[in-house]
């Protein structure tokens, strides 16, 4: 194994199979000694996504079969971007080649899925894994978790955490298969959505222990690519009011949103924790900045503090200029890195402990739709 390198192949060349490529030909923007991702082999069944990757200088074999790839012994780790009804198998293979693995969100469509994850995850302990998620990793997000841990919030009121998009209120926008039941599971946007609510949160000590969900199916029919009008069977969008309570023994309101109509939101994720010494709250509509209040007296003022360019893993961009999406990716890949080679690694991937309980959460939400009443977690095995 090559101490400057880690040898990567890719499963699913689609939207963030491509992301991935890009972070791994600018690991050169990082500032820091750190192994660089190297994706010798890229794997779809699309012709048409594996020709894209021919454009990665690094990449040499290239498959339908992903039984190939990961019959492949010089690959060491697998980046794996497939449809969620895939994940159960496809993870479990990979696990079970001994590749490490950072797989995409859900991490198993469902509940039972995770836990076949799980299975050949306990069997075979030698191999890495964790769950892709980047937007923890914004540096504006990361003072918000700098103050969290030194304690300046005091006891905690309420915390929120939620992700909006918008271009499914285009009703005219085709089905694919993240709106269809087959590929993308019951849970609908909150599959899809859910753990960039909930890396945060759960990374700091903050769970939830109930909850009562809102989903809804807002638009039932959508074209297919020939203009036909298929059922869109899928939730667009949830929220979540749950028990939440943090590792100071603090019990509050805890609300996750998950949301694919959502009027004017292109991806706006909002993090916000509201303290009785403090509160802060952060938006990718703002992302060089974070709020937070400021005691004047008995009163609070919202104050705006502008980070820049001050992530966990230097880079080489000055400190006042912008960071974005996929600085963020490049920051997500770095902290896979050190945690895979044991190095220092202050704010991690999400894990699959982390995984288990937004199974949990999700499993939790829909029976609580269904029943029309509050889910106890401890409820949900
Ligand atoms: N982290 C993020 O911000 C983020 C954003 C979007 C999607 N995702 C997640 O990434 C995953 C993929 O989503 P996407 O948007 O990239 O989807 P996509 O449809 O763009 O790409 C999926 C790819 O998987 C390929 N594929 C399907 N079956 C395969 C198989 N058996 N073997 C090899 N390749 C196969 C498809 O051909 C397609 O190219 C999902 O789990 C999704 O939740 C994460």
């Amino acid at each position: 194994m090559s101490l400057s390198t880690v040898k990567f192949g890719v499963i699913g060349c689609g939207l963030m199979g491509r992301e991935f490529a890009s972070v791994s030909m600018r690991w050169l923007h990082l500032n820091i000694q750190l192994p660089r991702p190297v994706i010798i082999a890229a794997c779809d069944l699309s012709d048409g996504n594996l020709e894209w990757f021919k454009k990665v200088s690094d990449t040499k074999y290239f498959y339908h079969d992903y039984q190939e790839l990961l019959a492949n012994a010089e690959i060491e780790a697998v980046y794996c971007a497939v449809p969620h009804h895939l994940h159960a198998k496809v993870y479990s293979d990979i696990i079970c080649s001994g590749k490490h693995l950072i797989g995409e969100k859900p991490f198993g469509m469902d509940l039972k899925a995770y836990e076949e994850i799980e299975a050949a995850s306990i069997e075979n302990p030698e191999v890495f894994v964790r769950c892709a998620s980047e937007f923890p990793f914004y540096p504006a997000v990361q003072q918000m978790v700098r103050w969290y841990r030194e304690g300046l919030f005091g006891r905690i009121i309420e915390a929120h955490f939620s992700i909006k998009h918008s271009s499914d209120m285009d009703v005219n926008k085709p089905i694919n298969w993240k709106r269809t039941l087959s590929a993308n599971g019951e849970y609908g946007c909150m599959g899809d959505l859910g753990i960039h609510t909930q890396h945060l949160p759960f990374h700091l000590g903050i769970y939830p222990e109930a909850v009562s969900s809102f989903l809804v199916n807002i638009i039932k029919e959508r074209p297919d690519r020939e203009g036909n009008l298929v059922p869109c069977e899928t939730f667009d969008n949830a929220i979540l009011t749950c028990r939440g309570r943090n590792s100071s023994n603090d019990l509050f309101p805890l609300i996750f949103e998950m949301k694919r109509m959502a009027p004017g939101c292109t991806n706006s994720v909002e993090y916000e924790i509201y303290g009785l010494n403090m509160s802060a709250r952060f938006s990718t509509d703002d992302p060089n900045a974070i709020s937070y209040t400021q005691s004047v007296g008995l009163e609070q003022a919202w104050s705006r503090l502008v980070i820049g360019q001050k992530p966990l893993f230097p880079v080489i961009t000055g400190s006042i200029f912008e960071f974005g999406f996929s600085d963020s990716l490049l920051q997500m890949f770095a902290a896979f890195i050190s945690e895979l080679k044991h190095l220092p690694c202050e704010f991690g991937c999400f894990t699959m402990e982390e995984a288990k309980r937004s199974h949990q959460l999700l499993t939790a939400a829909l029976l609580s739709h269904e029943n029309h009443c509050t889910i106890e977690l401890s409820d949900i095995s």
